[in-house]
C-alpha cells in the first residue's frame, strides 16, 4: 500500500452525523487514510455538516474559506488537499456548493459515502465532483465490512445504525427532505455487524436514526420485525453489556419495545423522547401527531415496564403563533415529567418547511427570554438528578483514560459520566462505583466492594 496520507473529518449536528464520520474514516482506510485530528496537515478535509440551524450553509462557507487558506499554503509547498463537503448541506446545496466555494473538490450526499474512495482519486486528477442522488438500492449494503483494527480504535462504546430518513414531515424540521424516506435495515445485517464490533471490543452499543423506534426491519423469518424484537436478538450477542438507541419519536414508543425495557437488563434505563412542545395547540401545528396526554401515557407505560428509567427531551421554543399561555404549558410538562437533561432550541424557520410560512413567526428577544426560563428548570432538573446519585452505588461502564493520570471515564446506566481512580486494564469493564461527589461535566466515584444498590427507582424522582 502507498504512504499513509491524512484524513480531518469535522462533524456537526446530530448523532447520525457523528456516526456517518466513523463510516466514512472507516471506507478511506483502506486508501491508506489515518485520521488526525485537526485540519493542518490533512490531506483530505471532510466537513460533515448539519442543516437544522439558520445560517447553516453561511457558516460552512466561512469554514471553507479558511480551510482554502490551508490548501492555498499546502499548494505552494507541493502538497495537494482534497476537501469534501458531506451531510445535510451537501444534500441541500449540491451544486451550489463547488460554484460558490471553488474551493471545495467533492459534495457528497449522506447516501453515497461508500463511493467516496472513488471521488478522491478523481478529486485529484483535478476533477469537480457532486454525488447528492438517494439510490434506492440498499444503502448500508454498499459500505465495506469494517477492518478489524479500525472497530479497535473505536473504543468500547460504539453506534450502530439501524434505520435512516423520516416520513413523520413535523413543519418545523428539514430531515425528511435532507434524509430522505424511512428505510430500516435488515435485522441479521444489523447482528452481523454488532458481532464484529463485540469481537473488536465494544461492549455498549447506541442504535441510532432519525427516527429510530419507526424501525421495521426484515427478519431472519421473512418477517418485519418490531424494534423490541430486534433488541432481543442484539441482546443475545455476546460481549454486548449495554444497548442504547436514539432518537425515538413518542408516537412509535410500541409495545414490543416497553416490553424489552422491562426483559432485557442490557437495555439501559435511559431514553431521549423528544416531544418539542407540552400545548396540544402547538403540537398540532407542527404535526407531531400526538397530544401532552399521549406524551404523559408513554411515560407511565415505560414506567410501568421500568420504574428507574430516566428521560431526556428537544424542545422548541418560540414555534409561530406560540403565545406566553402555550409556552407555559411546556414548561408544566418539564415539571411534571423531571427530566435528566435536554435539549432546548428556539425555533428557526428551515426554508421549504411548511413551519416557516407560518404567520406569528416570534420576536428572536421574545424566543430567547423562553429559552432562558425553560432551560433554568431543565438545568435545575438536572442538577438535582446528578445530586441524587451521591451517596448511590451504580453500575459503571469503564470507557477510557479520564482527564487525570489514573483516572477512567465511564458511564452510568443514566448517561452520566463518571471519574474514577482505577487501573487502565478495567477499561472495558463493568462494575459498581460508589458516587462520591458531583462536578460540572461528570461525576465523581470509587470502585465499590459492593454491587450496585438494587433499586433506584428514587433516581428517577
Ligand atoms: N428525529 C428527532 C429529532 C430530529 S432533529 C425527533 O423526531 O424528535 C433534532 C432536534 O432539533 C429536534 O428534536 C428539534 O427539537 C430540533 N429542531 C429541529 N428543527 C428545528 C427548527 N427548525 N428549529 C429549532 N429546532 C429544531
Ligand atoms: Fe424531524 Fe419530526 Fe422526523 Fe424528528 S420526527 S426527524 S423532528 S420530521
Ligand atoms: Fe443536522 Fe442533518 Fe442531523 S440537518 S441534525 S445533521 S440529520
Amino acid at each position: 500500500m502507498s504512504e499513509t496520507r491524512k484524513l480531518y473529518v469535522k462533524s456537526f449536528g446530530c448523532q447520525m452525523n457523528v456516526y456517518d464520520s466513523r463510516r466514512m474514516a472507516d471506507v478511506m482506510a483502506p486508501s491508506g487514510f489515518a485520521e488526525t485530528d485537526g485540519p493542518e496537515g490533512a490531506d483530505l478535509v471532510i466537513l460533515n455538516t448539519c442543516h437544522i440551524r439558520e445560517k447553516a450553509a453561511e457558516k460552512i462557507y466561512s469554514e471553507i474559506g479558511r480551510l482554502r487558506v490551508l490548501k492555498q499554503e499546502a499548494a505552494a509547498a507541493g502538497r495537494n488537499v482534497t476537501i469534501a463537503v458531506a451531510g445535510c448541506v451537501a444534500q441541500a446545496e449540491g451544486q451550489e456548493i463547488v460554484r460558490r466555494a471553488p474551493a471545495v473538490d467533492i459534495v457528497v450526499g449522506s447516501q453515497n459515502y461508500h463511493r467516496l474512495p472513488e471521488m478522491v482519486a478523481r478529486a485529484k486528477g483535478g476533477a469537480k465532483i457532486v454525488d447528492t442522488d438517494f439510490p434506492v438500492e440498499d444503502r448500508f449494503d454498499a459500505l465495506p465490512t469494517p477492518k478489524r483494527e479500525t472497530i479497535r480504535s473505536r473504543g468500547i462504546a460504539a453506534f450502530v445504525t439501524v434505520q435512516e430518513g423520516c416520513d413523520k414531515f413535523c413543519t418545523f424540521c428539514v430531515v425528511p427532505y435532507t434524509r430522505g424516506a424511512e428505510v430500516s435495515r435488515p435485522v441479521e445485517k444489523i447482528a452481523d455487524e454488532v458481532m464484529r464490533l463485540a469481537d473488536g471490543g465494544v461492549r455498549e452499543i447506541t442504535l441510532i436514526g432519525q427516527n429510530v423506534n419507526a424501525y421495521h426491519g426484515e427478519g431472519k423469518d421473512g418477517r418485519e420485525w418490531p424494534f423490541g424484537k430486534l433488541m432481543h436478538r442484539l441482546a443475545e450477542i455476546p460481549g454486548i453489556a449495554r444497548i442504547r438507541y436514539t432518537t425515538s419519536h413518542p408516537n412509535d414508543m410500541e409495545d414490543s419495545l416497553i416490553a424489552a425495557h422491562r426483559d432485557l437488563p442490557a437495555l439501559m434505563p435511559f431514553l431521549h423522547l423528544p416531544v418539542q412542545s407540552g400545548n396540544d395547540r402547538v403540537l398540532e401545528a407542527m404535526n407531531r401527531r400526538h397530544t401532552r396526554a399521549d406524551y404523559f401515557a408513554v411515560i407511565e407505560r415505560l414506567r410501568g415496564a421500568r420504574p428507574d428509567i430516566a428521560l431526556s427531551s428537544d424542545f422548541i421554543v418560540g414555534f409561530p403563533g406560540e403565545t406566553e399561555a402555550e409556552f407555559r404549558d411546556t414548561l408544566s410538562l418539564i415539571e411534571e415529567v423531571g427530566f435528566a437533561s435536554a435539549y432546548s432550541f428556539m425555533y428557526s424557520p428551515r426554508p421549504g418547511t411548511p413551519a416557516a410560512e407560518m404567520d406569528g413567526q416570534i420576536a428572536e428577544p421574545e424566543k430567547s427570554e423562553r429559552l432562558q426560563r425553560l432551560q433554568a428548570i431543565v438545568n435545575r432538573q438536572q442538577k438535582a438528578f446528578n445530586a441524587a446519585a451521591v451517596g448511590h452505588t451504580l453500575n459503571v461502564l469503564l470507557e477510557r483514560p479520564g482527564r487525570h493520570p489514573g483516572q477512567i471515564v465511564g458511564k452510568t446506566p443514566y448517561m452520566q459520566a463518571v471519574q474514577v481512580m482505577a487501573p487502565a486494564e478495567l477499561i472495558g469493564s463493568v462494575l459498581p462505583v460508589t458516587i462520591t461527589d458531583v462536578g460540572t461535566f461528570s461525576l465523581f466515584g470509587a470502585l465499590a466492594q459492593h454491587g450496585a444498590t438494587p433499586s433506584l427507582a428514587t433516581l428517577g424522582a
